[in-house]
Formats: C-alpha cells, sequence, structure tokens
C-alpha cells in the first residue's frame, strides 16, 4: 500500500511517500480503500507535541508511521464476520492506534468494522472524509457535555474552526439554540452564515466581556483552549456548563478537578456509532461541511502545515483517490 509516513518519531520528523506490506485483514476487520483523508490538529500536535506524541509514540505500531485519523473510501475487503458492510460500500470512519492500526495518510486503511459507518448517497464522500474527529467533537460538546436543546444559549468560542463551524450548525440548526459564536473579524460574515444568532470579534474588545450582554449561557464551549475557566463559567446561568474542547494550559486541567460539576473535557474518539448523528445532520441538510483546502497525498506536509498555521476557514482534505 502506498502512504505517507515518518520514518521515526523524532520531532518534526518529514512525511514522505512509502510502500508498505497492506495489514492482514482479520475475522472483525475490513480494508477500506481510502478516497479522502481528513486534516485536524491532533494529526500535527502528534508530531511536535509533547503529551500526544508520546502517547501516540506508547500506541502506535512501530515507524514507519502512517499518521492521520478521518478517512472515507470503499469497502475492499470484509473479515469473515463481518455482516454490517459489503464489498463495495461507500463507508466513513477513523483509524485507532490504541488498536495497533496505521493512519489514514494511505490509499488503504485496515480497521475493525465497527469504526466505520455507511455514507448515505447523498453525502460526497470528500464530506464525509472531512467529518470524523470535528464532527464528533462537535456533536458530543453541543448535545452531549452542552446540554443544549431548543430555547437554551450558547456561547462558542473558536466559532469559525474546524470543530466550532459544525458546533455553531448543531446548536442552531438541530436543536434550535441561540448561539453566539467568538472569532476573528475576517470570519464574522461566516459564521452569521452558518446561523449564528450574535457574531463577537475577539479583536474588537475582550470577548468575555463582550458575551457578558448576551448571556447567561446554558453551556460555553471553548473550541479554542486558552480562555479562563473562571470567567467562561461567570457567563453561564444556573446548571450551565463549560464545554473545554481542547485544554492544553496547566490552569484549563486544574479547573476540571476545581469545577468537576459545571467543567467538562472529551476525547472525541471517533467510531461508526459516534459518527452517525453528525453525517445524519449532514445528510438531512441541518450541517455544512465547508472544505477549503485539498492537497493530494503526496503534499500531505503541506497540509499539516496550513492546519497547524491555525488560520483555514474550513476543512483540509487529503484527496488519495477517485470517488
Ligand atoms: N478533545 C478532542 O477530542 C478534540 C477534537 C477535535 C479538536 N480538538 C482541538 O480543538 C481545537 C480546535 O480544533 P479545530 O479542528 O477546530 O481547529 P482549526 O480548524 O484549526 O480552528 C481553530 C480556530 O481557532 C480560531 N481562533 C484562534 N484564536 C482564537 C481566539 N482567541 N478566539 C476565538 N477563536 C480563535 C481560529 O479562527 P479565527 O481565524 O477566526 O481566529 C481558527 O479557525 C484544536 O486545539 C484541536 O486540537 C480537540
Amino acid at each position: 500500500m502506498k502512504a505517507m509516513a515518518m520514518a521515526s518519531w523524532a520531532a518534526n520528523e518529514p512525511l514522505r511517500p512509502v510502500e508498505l506490506p497492506a495489514p492482514a485483514v482479520g475475522p472483525r476487520d475490513v480494508r477500506v480503500a481510502v478516497k479522502f483523508a481528513g486534516v485536524n490538529p491532533v494529526d500535527w500536535k502528534m508530531r511536535s507535541e509533547g503529551p500526544l506524541r508520546l502517547a501516540a509514540r506508547l500506541l502506535a505500531p512501530p515507524p514507519p508511521v502512517v499518521l492521520g485519523v478521518d478517512f472515507a473510501g470503499i469497502v475492499a475487503e470484509i473479515g469473515s464476520a463481518v455482516t454490517s458492510v459489503k464489498l463495495g460500500d461507500r463507508v466513513v470512519g477513523g483509524t485507532d492506534f490504541s488498536r495497533g492500526q496505521r493512519g489514514s495518510l494511505a490509499d488503504t486503511v485496515v480497521v475493525r468494522a465497527d469504526q466505520v459507518t455507511h455514507v448515505p448517497e447523498t453525502v460526497p464522500l470528500d464530506v464525509a472524509g472531512a467529518l470524523p474527529i470535528a464532527g464528533v467533537t462537535a456533536w458530543r460538546a453541543v448535545v452531549e457535555l452542552g446540554r443544549i436543546i431548543a430555547g437554551k444559549r450558547v456561547l462558542i468560542l473558536g466559532a469559525s474552526g474546524g470543530v466550532g463551524q459544525l458546533a455553531v450548525q448543531v446548536a442552531k440548526h438541530v436543536q434550535h439554540a441561540f448561539v453566539a459564536g467568538v472569532c476573528s473579524a475576517k470570519n464574522v460574515e461566516l459564521v452569521k452564515s452558518l446561523g449564528a444568532d450574535a457574531v463577537i470579534d475577539y479583536g474588537a474588545g475582550d470577548p468575555l466581556d463582550q458575551a457578558r450582554a448576551l448571556g447567561p449561557f446554558d453551556a460555553v464551549i471553548d473550541c479554542v483552549g486558552g480562555y479562563a475557566g473562571g470567567r467562561c463559567r461567570a457567563l453561564l446561568g444556573a446548571n450551565g456548563r463549560h464545554v473545554m474542547v481542547s485544554p492544553h494550559t496547566p490552569d484549563e486541567f486544574v479547573q476540571l478537578a476545581l469545577a468537576p460539576f459545571t467543567t467538562r473535557t472529551l476525547l472525541g474518539r471517533v467510531d461508526g456509532a459516534a459518527i452517525r448523528p453528525i453525517l445524519g445532520a449532514v445528510a438531512a441538510g441541518q450541517v455544512q461541511v465547508r472544505i477549503t483546502d485539498r492537497f493530494p497525498l503526496e503534499r500531505a506536509e503541506d497540509a499539516h502545515r496550513l492546519s497547524q498555521a491555525g488560520r483555514a476557514t474550513g476543512k483540509i482534505v487529503i484527496e488519495v483517490g477517485e470517488e
């Protein structure tokens, strides 16, 4: 199989094209011919950042290291015990280092059948491939941890990012809540167009101060990291939730212990069951996935650099093969 891989776990090791033997398909596995692989910050963080890189290194198969979680493609082989999918099915899913699997920057992945779900005919495979991590995270943050339902008020910090855009749409068009979003000036119109009722430009003054006039909120969802937990919680009404999608400062981890009933974090772990609700919302036309940048597999390095720059205004996908 063809893949882009790091030769070792050395920090920021380059991604280079490699030919690897295709993994064997076990009784409960499926082999998927990957057509599109979605790019997420976790992909480059595993190359550059301490704890994520360490965890990935402990769990992943030995080098060469094939990164990437999100994928969409066509089922090319099924294990003897698999009944949920058949050859030729269009599927979306996520790879999992903790199951000894290689990542999705490859023309082939082998994963357990429960790690994929069918892609409805109305959803293009590139859209599906861009969805797993960001979509599952947005859904869980808004619906499960944020407990946002009709009539509730939610503040989404980082509303223009991959997770934030989906969170705005789930909160507005699926759960029918009042949505306020925080982003940079250049993305204010974009976030409005996604359905936000109010948009705060964080360059025009302290965004949490600006948000006070729109509260109290039933949930404050921080898709950026670095916003002070105590100040986010001060914007909540009774029984409100502060959801940290991306805690990374020591203070943010302390918040989880300080306010365990109010502040929550999540791991957007993807499998077929976790993807289905957000994929259903996409198929129903309630949620749009904006793909802004596409790269061929050989240019995966450029895709990671673009994501790392933190200024993409939509999802980045790697085009691995023709649909
Ligand atoms: N817990 C999990 O399982 C999980 C899952 C998915 C993602 N994450 C993490 O969540 C974070 C976001 O992921 P993503 O895929 O959405 O990344 P992304 O697509 O790169 O989006 C990041 C966004 O942050 C915005 N931003 C930067 N500074 C900001 C500020 N001060 N206030 C408000 N917005 C700001 C940027 O928008 P502007 O240009 O408008 O500033 C950018 O669009 C990453 O750290 C990622 O690792 C965690």
